[in-house]
């Protein structure tokens, strides 16, 4: 079985399919998903998810590029969004460099990432961290913090392997998608190789970035095995461990 940790079947691009497809992919080797957030609307879609399908569970919260939402009214309903069924995490939240450049809104980036980042401390969930273009602010914030034995995934992981090892010596696990079939990526590759198995997760990211064969297509967790072929291939080990291994680590970190 295959623990799809991270999707957006919430996504307009599932709106002409998406129960065939989620019956096609729950009658294939996949049996769990979890349902990101990035907005207030997108959160409530993840949970009305879960709510619909057994094999669903929810994180919300609001990703840095959409932190414009955040009013005070959206951090109390983002708290009541938290306490519903099946809400496993926070996410995804984070910083995100790469679309925003302006010092003021990286700054309102950080802030709004601490925020939603103390709400899942609170509430003792752990957290999906998308990051990208700003190692250093992400690792200072999550550093900073009053270590916890559960404090969740760096979602799509693209850093280096030493800041991977200084993560997973924190207890967070390392997500790994797609982009470890892409022929470019080579430090990713390298961390999956030098940080353990127990330590690493499997997700899509769908509909994006779909793996090798089918780089630029719609994305669907049916696409998982390609993903932990990869990473078997790079471990030297078999398919089957790594399915097993990563369902495990999926289990354990959303505490199901
Ligand atoms: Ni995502």
């Amino acid at each position: 079985m295959i623990f799809d940790t991270h999707a957006h079947y919430d996504d307009e691009q599932f709106d002409t399919d998406r129960e065939d497809l989620l019956r096609e992919i729950f009658s294939a080797n996949i049996d769990k998903i979890v349902n990101v957030g990035a907005d207030m609307e997108t959160s409530k879609q993840s949970v009305a998810l879960a709510k619909a399908y057994p094999q669903i569970y929810a994180a919300v919260g609001v990703h840095p590029s959409d932190i414009a939402c955040l009013s005070e009214d959206a951090y109390t309903e983002l708290r009541q969004l938290a306490a519903e069924d099946k809400v496993v995490a926070i996410g995804e939240i984070g910083l995100d460099y790469y679309w925003d450049k302006e010092p003021d809104v990286q700054a309102a980036q950080r802030e709004a990432f601490k925020r939603q980042l103390a709400l899942a401390r609170e509430l003792n969930l752990p957290v999906i961290v998308h990051s990208r273009d700003a190692a250093k602010d992400t690792m200072d914030i999550l550093m900073a913090e009053e270590p916890v034995e559960n404090p969740g995934i760096i979602h799509c992981y693209s850093y280096s392997v030493e800041q991977a090892k200084e993560y997973v010596k924190r207890g967070y696990y390392i997500g790994v998608g797609g982009v470890v079939t892409f022929k470019n990526s080579k430090v990713l590759k390298q961390v999956v190789e030098e940080i353990p198995l127990e330590r690493i997760v499997v997700e899509t990211d769908c509909p994006y970035l779909a793996p090798e064969p089918n780089r630029g297509k719609r994305n669907a967790s049916l696409n998982l095995p390609y993903i932990v072929d990869k990473i078997a291939q790079i471990k030297g080990i078999s398919g089957k461990e790594v399915e097993e291994v990563t369902y495990e680590n999926a289990l354990k970190v959303y505490r199901l």
